[in-house]
């Protein structure tokens, strides 16, 4: 990149950061925080190697679903691609509103009815809808804390840096269940916390809150001052039928909290209904949130088009492609078992289509590379979602696999791991 001049505006030494960026420009400085981001990292960690050229790749890395879209989401958004003509209402049509407050409902009969016109808004999937959520909520005049599990989906890190926060990472080892012990968690730490994210079922590891851990967290909440966002895009998503996994909206019930306060959830299509590409989700909860965050909305201008909403709405309205859909995991789930069982430590996460491997020799790039040169595999190290704390790296030593392609490749794709695994441990 050369300037007006012709010359390089990249001063000799000028230092370029860890996601690449040459800092050329007076800028936002919490951009050259960022961490790179895993598949970038993953990228890396594979350029130069060659997988084998006598089988297809079979990627397993993102946590992008692929089992086919609904076709009457599709019929959906035809019929209202006409609806281009207008600006969609930032809030969403209250119909749909209503159809997210009514499969909230469904999901969790125990939980208090969420008001549609004060408590819940569409957003454009969790992703964004999170990373919004941060940047509304912090309080910029002082120093602040948001507290997340540690290995974690990476836009909890990045929302929180990009909002001058920082990030405390709380350990989700092996040895606690993949769970976050939050009394582990000093006062004094609690005292600069503005936000909690909590994720369950979780991204990587699969596991589940139990309603006691929710409420621990709300008294937390309560006696520091804090929010929490409960991240449940892999609601829909577990591995025993006869026991869907409690929500946040549920624990908040049981503990008396009718108005749930200091929490929002957040919900997604994107793996219930297998449709990441249409950007669609909610956030609902504590009407005292969700009213300054509508307003925070209106300014961030990230209405979902109303042939999105439409074909949302009737995604939200539909539960039985969700079970339809639950079952291909499930059943994935089930090859796992009987695959890899013999061979390796295998645990069946309770939520979300991830195997979280504990990998045989405990290096889990060296596993991730070796495994796509000799099979063609690509999974992701776990290092790349985690960060090194004082008590360890729990993502270290763990792969992660994600069990999105059809059944067919999936089983190709466990046969190839299967054999990997045993001529490592021959
Ligand atoms: C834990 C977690 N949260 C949020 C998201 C974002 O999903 P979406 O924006 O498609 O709703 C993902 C996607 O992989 C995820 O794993």
């Amino acid at each position: 990149m050369h300037g007006p001049t012709g010359q390089s505006p990249v001063p000799a030494g000028q230092e370029i950061n860890c996601i690449g960026l040459i800092a050329t420009f007076r800028m936002n400085p919490n951009i050259r925080q960022l961490q790179r981001y895993p598949f970038e990292r993953l990228r890396a960690l594979l350029a130069g190697h060659v997988p084998p050229a006598d089988r297809p790749l079979i990627p397993m890395s993102i946590g992008e679903p692929r089992h086919a879209p609904p076709g009457f989401v599709i019929e959906a958004l035809h019929q209202h691609a006409g609806d281009l003509g207008s600006y969609p209402p930032s809030t969403g049509l209250p119909e749909l509103r209503q159809a997210m407050a009514a499969a909230l409902a469904r999901r969790y009969p125990g939980a208090a009815k969420i008001d549609p016109q004060n408590q819940i808004l569409p957003v454009g999937g969790t992703r964004e809808g999170l990373f919004a959520f941060v940047q509304a909520m912090l309080d910029p005049t002082t120093p602040s804390l948001v507290a997340m599990p540690n290995p974690f989906y990476q836009i909890y890190e990045g929302a929180t840096i990009l909002a001058g926060a920082t990030p405390y990472y709380i350990n989700t080892p092996r040895e606690n269940a993949f769970l976050p012990d939050l009394d582990a968690v000093p006062d004094a730490t609690w005292a600069h916390c503005q936000l909690l994210v909590l994720c369950s079922p979780g991204n990587p590891t699969g596991a589940v809150i139990p309603i006691e851990l929710w409420q621990r967290a709300f008294e937390l909440a309560d006696r520091f001052n804090f929010v929490i966002a409960a991240d449940e895009c892999y609601a829909d998503i577990y591995t025993d039928e006869s026991a869907p996994p409690p929500g946040a909206l549920e624990a908040a019930r049981l503990a008396g909290r009718e108005r749930l306060d200091r929490l929002v959830v957040f919900h997604s299509l994107s793996k219930r209904s297998s449709i990441p590409g249409l950007r669609s989700g909610f956030a609902a909860g504590d009407r005292d949130l969700i009213g300054p965050f509508a307003a925070y909305r209106t300014y961030h201008g990230v209405a979902l088009p109303l042939a999105t909403q439409y074909a949302s709405l009737a995604a939200w309205n539909e539960p039985t492609h969700v079970a339809a859909n639950r079952r291909r995991y499930q059943a994935k789930f089930h090859l796992a078992e009987e695959i890899l069982g013999p061979h390796v430590d295998l645990e069946i996460p309770a939520g979300a289509f991830y195997l979280w491997l504990a990998v045989p020799g405990g290096d889990d790039e060296r596993f991730a590379r070796d495994l796509y040169i000799r099979e063609g595999l690509i999974t992701l190290p776990g290092r790349y979602l985690s960060r090194p704390t004082a008590n360890g790296d729990p993502g270290a030593g763990y792969l992660r696999i994600s069990l999105v392609p059809d059944e067919d490749p999936c089983r190709d794709a466990l046969l190839r791991l299967s054999r990997f695994i045993r001529s490592r441990v021959a």
